[in-house]
């Protein structure tokens, strides 16, 4: 696993945006995984800037987001379409058709995970995948104890993450306690991860995912098995990080190799 540390989340939100222009502009059909929270809404901010400064095209890029509420439907403000749509869909050139949420509010929810693997491999896959992480180690709403091998599914949340989530939602206002996601098996296919972290409330999920064991009570720490994950995580983010000074050193080295040899 690559591992940057960088000063602050505005830091990491632009290293963040260069990697994914990098991406769309040697592969302008790029498929993008996403994913919703607090973390990525500084780098979707950048990506939204960068597109209105016309130094990347988002027309031809097609997206698969991690997971949505089940019981929500699109428009409701706290489903994730509804959140991708306001905070970066809407802002740039992207074609809505090619985005995809999974669909909260369908009949069979069941159903709606299998037909998502469908349209993944039918896109191709995933080239790169952005992952946030829980205070519990989970990708997606893949929690604690999930298969490390699982595909796109209902998960229950744990009270964590309910309790996590609970500052998006209105007093008294329904909270869903289910959600549809990809699975770790899925998100393992991805050819490339950006793994996004910042603030000390995300330290110890760090410590836990990059240099804990691969366990599933830390559905993050599976990444380590991944042949090409890059984790941006901020100074606060890191601050537990036992060899800290190896990844700096690392970063230096590589820089060096890249002006040597390209990227
Ligand atoms: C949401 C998702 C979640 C979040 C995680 C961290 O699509 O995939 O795994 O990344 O819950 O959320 P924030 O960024 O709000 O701390």
């Amino acid at each position: 696993m690559e591992v940057i540390i960088l000063k602050n989340p505005s830091d990491v939100a632009q290293r963040g945006a260069d990697l994914c222009v990098e991406l769309i502009k040697k592969k302008p059909t790029a498929v993008l995984g996403l994913a919703t929270g607090s973390t990525p809404l500084s780098l979707y901010e950048e990506l939204v800037k960068r597109c209105e400064r016309k130094e990347v095209s988002f027309k031809n890029v097609r997206t698969f987001n991690l997971d949505e509420y089940v019981g929500l439907e699109g428009s409701h403000p706290q489903s994730y379409r509804y959140y991708m749509d306001h905070n970066f869909f809407d802002k740039i050139d992207i074609e809505k058709a090619n985005t995809f949420v999974p669909q909260g509010d369908a009949k069979n929810p069941v159903a709606v995970g299998f037909e998502y693997e469908n349209q993944i491999t039918k896109a191709g896959g995933i080239d790169l995948q952005i992952l946030g992480i829980g205070r519990n180690g989970h990708i997606g709403f893949n929690e604690p104890s999930s298969s490390l091998s699982s595909r796109t599914r209902i998960k229950t949340l744990t009270e964590t993450t309910i309790g996590d989530n609970k500052r998006f939602f209105r007093q008294g206002e329904f909270q869903p306690g289910l959600g549809i996601t990809m699975g770790i098996g899925t998100i393992m296919e991805a050819k490339q991860i950006l793994l996004l972290a910042t603030g000390e409330q995300k330290t110890e999920a760090i410590k836990a995912a990059v240099e804990g064991p691969i366990t599933a009570m830390c559905p993050a720490s599976v990444l380590q098995m991944h042949r090409k994950v890059t984790a941006i995580i901020d100074e606060a983010a890191a601050e537990d990080l036992h060899s800290k000074p190896y990844y700096y050193w690392v970063l230096s080295q590589q820089q060096k190799i890249e002006k040597l040899y390209g990227r």
